[in-house]
């Protein structure tokens, strides 16, 4: 019998996907969370179109072009896909519905019947099918060089979400039926995790080319709970993801982990992690950035720059990327651009990153 071995995976020739296989780039990718957002007139115009903001995360050719208006604009390196992480909860049965000014609302659940009586997982696409005709769309307008990013937030961000009803400062809805009913908060987070890799699977076969898990806050988890809230279900769902769709990079965003971003790429899995910007680059380029696969940091420029501008924007922007520039580095916001945000300081920001830092 003769063993042939694989082929080698192809070199991959989009700079996000070089910075994410562990490639060291002379220049950094950029993209910005939120960068199809408020801050745009012509994303308010879309929006209005729309009517609200749950119908225009619905209507494939509107989130289309809402996600494309920051690429024809800025010439960013990645497109995210319009949509939010609260359609998730909304597709597993949760009544969800967005006030002006205020933000997401949603029908609670608190115990183990509330857990008992979401749907199942696998039927999630009936609700989500959109997103993926979304993705569809995208894939034949970008320009070629534009990497497509799909996304979800992970179990313990969207279970806040759905304990509470609400966003909250801190999250204590969620902490608290986590200590009422420990096995209960957990089928939860379970059920949440498995959906989510059925939404993700979706995204990848609709043409996303790299996924990421916002766990916007998973700051709030202590000990034991990071390991068993954040830790563990990012590590499943990329492990399932791994192995349904080999090659699909996954970048991880859990926002204010602080010292837990150390190692979180090598206990998930995560081709890179995206940092907020509560930790300096100087100290992600020492703890967390990695030369080679897995090694890949996505980060940090403080949002508020994007409002104010100025000599310090150019001055951050220039430390972060000097900072990162001997790994594999994905320049990008510590958190989304910001609704008052001036659209020529992100000019600014893209064209200092491209400078050469
Ligand atoms: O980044 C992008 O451009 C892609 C689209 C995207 C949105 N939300 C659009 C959006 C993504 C990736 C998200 C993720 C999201 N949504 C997160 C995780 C990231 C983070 O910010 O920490 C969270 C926690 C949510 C939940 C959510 N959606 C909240 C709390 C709110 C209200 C707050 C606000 O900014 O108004 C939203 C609404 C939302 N999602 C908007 C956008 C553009 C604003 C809605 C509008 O146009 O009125």
């Amino acid at each position: 019998m003769t063993l042939i071995a694989a082929p080698p995976a192809p070199r991959p020739t989009k700079t996000i996907l070089r910075a994410l296989a562990g490639e060291t780039l002379p220049v950094p990718p950029i993209w910005m969370m939120r960068q199809a957002g408020r801050y745009l007139p012509e994303y308010r115009a879309t929006r209005a179109q729309a009517g609200d903001f749950l119908k225009l995360c619905y209507t494939p050719d509107l989130a289309a072009e809402v996600t494309l208006q920051p690429i024809r604009r800025f010439g960013f390196d990645a497109a995210i896909m319009f949509a939010d992480i609260l359609l998730v909860p909304q597709a597993l049965g949760s009544d969800l519905w967005f006030v002006t000014g205020e933000g997401p609302r949603l029908s609670t659940i608190t115990d183990a019947a509330g857990v008992a009586a979401l749907r199942p997982a696998g039927s999630v696409h009936d609700t989500l099918a959109p997103v993926y005709e979304t993705l569809r769309i995208l894939r034949r307008e970008l320009p070629a060089e534009t990497t497509l990013i799909g996304f979800a937030g992970a179990p313990w961000t969207v279970a806040t979400y759905m304990v509470a009803g609400r966003g909250t400062k801190d999250q204590a809805p969620a902490h608290a039926m986590k200590q009422a009913d420990r096995a209960a908060f957990a089928a939860l987070i379970d059920r949440i995790g498995d959906a989510t890799v059925e939404y993700l699977s979706a995204q990848i076969e609709a043409g996303a080319e790299v996924v990421k898990l916002f766990d916007s806050w998973a700051g709030s988890l202590r000990g034991q709970d990071f390991d068993d809230f954040a830790v563990a279900p990012t590590a499943r769902i990329i492990a399932a993801l791994n192995d349904r769709h080999p090659g699909i990079p996954v970048i991880a965003f859990p926002r204010e982990a602080g010292p837990r971003y150390v190692g979180f790429a090598a206990a998930t899995g995560a081709d890179a992690v995206a940092l907020d910007n509560g930790v300096s680059a100087e100290w992600a380029a020492m703890n967390v950035q990695r030369a080679g696969p897995g090694g890949c940091v996505q980060g940090n420029l403080d949002p508020r720059h994007m409002v104010t501008g100025g000599p310090e924007l150019v001055d951050e922007t220039r430390r972060i990327v000097r900072a990162l520039a001997g790994g594999p580095h994905i320049f990008n916001l510590g958190h989304g651009i910001t609704p008052d945000a001036d659209p020529d300081n992100v000019a600014l920001m893209i064209e200092t990153v491209r400078a050469g830092g």
